[in-house]
Formats: C-alpha cells, structure tokens, sequence
C-alpha cells in the first residue's frame, strides 16, 4: 500500500508518542520501586552488569568457559530474586518492563521475523486513520449527530402518493441509527435520495460519526471533493496510489452530493471506477443525492444505478427544506 511521506510521519509520529508514554510510565515506576524496595535497584544493577562481566571474561582468556557458567547462573539467580521480591510486594513481574499499545512490535511499528523486517498492523492501521484524516480534514463531521436529528421538521399530512414523511422518515432514521450501531466492513451500502434540505448530509455525517467512534476508518467526501482530490492525484502522481487506496481500503466511504460535480466524460469516468471498485469488492459505500433515479441512470449509466440499489438500501428523503424552515423560525 502506497502512502506519501506526510501521511508515513504522521503515522509514525503517533506511535513514537505511545511509545515514549509506555517507557515514561515505565521509568516512573521503576523509580517508586526502587524507593520503596531498595533491593530492587540493587538487582537490576547486577543484572545488567553481568553482560559486561561476561564479555570481560571472554577477553581476558582464561577458564572463560567456567566463568561464564558462573556468570550465568548468578544471573538467573538474580532474576528469579527479582520476580519473586516484585511478586511478594504485589506487583506484576514485569511491572519494570513498558507497557507497550502494541506488544508485538513494541510501538515502533516494525517487528523482525524470520530474518526479515515487517510492518506490523499497529503501523497498518495508524496509516490507514491518518490517510482518512487527512481526507476528512474538511468535513463538518462534530455537527451532525442522531441526538440533533428531529424529526419535528417533517409533515405530518399525506404527500400527493399518500405517504406521511414524518412516519416515513422515522423509518429511515432508525435505519441509519441501527446501521451505524450494527456497522461493520461486511455492512451493505446505502443510497440516499432526496431533493435538497432534508437532512441526507445530517443522516449520513451521524453514520459517519457513529461507526468512527466505533473505531472503523471513514471517509466521508462530497463528490466535487472527491474528484478534485482524484483529479490532483493523478496530475501530480505522487499521491496517486494512496488516494484511490484509501478510497478502497477504509471501512465505509461515504459520497455526498453525487450529481453535483460538473459531468464532464473524464469526471463521471472517475467516479463510475472509484464506485464501481467498491462495489465490485462488495464493501460499503453510502452515497447521498439530489438526482433521481433516471438522471442517475443517464448520467452513470444504468448499470451503475441497478447494482447500486440492487446490492444495497434507498433511502427515500421527503418533506419540506428544512434550512428554509429553520430560518423561518429563526433555529
Ligand atoms: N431532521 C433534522 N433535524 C435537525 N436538523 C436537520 C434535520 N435535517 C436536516 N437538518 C439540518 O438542515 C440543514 C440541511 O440539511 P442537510 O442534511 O444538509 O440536507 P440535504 O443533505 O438533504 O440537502 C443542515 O444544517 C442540517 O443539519
Ligand atoms: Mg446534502
Ligand atoms: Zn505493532
């Protein structure tokens, strides 16, 4: 996986920072340790100094061999003098050792096996939610929530085809509660319609919201966004892979306002692929829209509409412009 050496730093940065928090605590105890047992100290000293009593002997010749032998076992020795006195004072055995977020690289993100060097997940996944940062860096994500999500706004009086959007939208906003409290990669992609002001970017920033403090990565991008960043991408090449990667790799991408960005050939070609690879890797995508359903068509072709709504949920948005009635009562 390809990412620039911003989004590198960043991860790695964060990480060093667990890391020196893990040998900070360590450090800290150890020196409470040592004051309250004295003896405590005095082990750990003759621990580490019988790797350099050893090497002596190697270089001084001699019986090294016995002395070795001997410098091993009072190494030992002090070892297991060391747990116990840490044990019988109520302390775990490797209460002097850090503790460190990730035990199987010790925070720095790389961790040998077989003779090789590896990025460890903890690295993976610093990356991953730096590169979705840097993505959302934009998106009002804090407003948006369920708890502010009213349904007062909606009529209450049948539409012309007799459906009740106060009623009907209670439905979609369960929908979207429980997806995002049920949400996981495997989850199925959603598409909002609806004309303007009817809280399709509210529902979709709550999700957003939701499945990111459940500690999923997210992307949340407005489709002009979106096709701004990729357009960059390409032209500067650098970020190229880390761009449409990141597209591909986090848990949920959300699109806002398809149908927004101008519809040039090279425009809709890019957004049909980055769709279209979510998709075809059946992971979830919620897009939000202002078209319907044959201007969709038209636009993406229809196959794109069929296997969007086809694979996933509509969500159907109706009532009355709710920035328009919240100025009206001045909100
Ligand atoms: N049900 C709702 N309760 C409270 N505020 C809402 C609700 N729906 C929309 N809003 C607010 O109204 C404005 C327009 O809603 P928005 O979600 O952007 O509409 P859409 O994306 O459908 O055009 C936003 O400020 C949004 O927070
Ligand atoms: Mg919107
Ligand atoms: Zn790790």
């Amino acid at each position: 996986m390809g990412f620039n050496s911003t989004i590198y730093k960043k991860a790695l940065d964060r990480l060093h920072e667990k890391k020196l928090a893990a040998e900070k605590a360590a450090d800290a105890r150890r020196a409470e340790i040592c004051e309250k047992i004295p003896r405590v100290r005095e082990l750990e000293k003759g621990i580490s100094s019988s790797g350099i009593r050893a090497a002596r002997a190697v270089i001084g010749g001699g019986n090294a061999g016995e002395e070795l032998e001997k410098l091993r076992r009072e190494n030992l020795q002090m070892q297991s003098e060391l747990r116990e006195l840490l044990i019988q004072n109520g302390y775990s055995e490797n209460v002097l050792e850090p503790d460190y977020a990730c035990k199987k690289c010790g925070d720095t993100g790389y961790y040998d096996e077989g003779g090789r060097t590896l990025v460890c997940s903890c690295l993976k996944a610093a990356l991953s939610e730096c590169a979705c940062e840097e993505l959302n860096r934009h998106a009002p994500l804090s407003l948006s929530t369920f708890e502010s999500f009213s349904l007062d706004f909606y009529p209450q009086t049948p539409d012309s085809s007799g459906i009740i959007p106060r009623q009907h939208i209670e439905k979609v906003f369960k929908y979207c509660k429980s997806y995002a409290a049920n949400f996981t990669p495997d989850s199925n992609s959603i598409l909002m319609i609806g004309a303007t002001g009817l809280g399709k970017t509210h529902l979709s920033l709550a999700i957003a919201n939701e499945v990111i403090r459940r500690g999923y990565s997210v992307i949340y991008v407005s489709a002009p966004a979106l096709l701004q960043k990729v357009d960059a991408a390409k032209r500067f090449r650098i970020e190229d892979e880390s761009v449409f990667d990141t597209l591909n790799d986090c848990d949920l991408l959300i699109i806002d306002d398809l149908g927004t960005e101008y519809h040039s050939q090279y425009n809709v070609s890019n957004m049909y692929n980055i769709i279209n690879s979510r998709l075809l890797s059946n992971k979830p995508l919620i897009i939000s829209t202002n078209l319907t359903i044959s201007e969709l068509d038209k636009t993406y072709t229809d196959r794109f509409v069929s296997r969007m709504t086809g694979s996933g949920q509509k969500l159907n948005f109706m009532g009355t412009d709710i920035r328009v009635l919240k100025k009206k009562i001045n909100l």
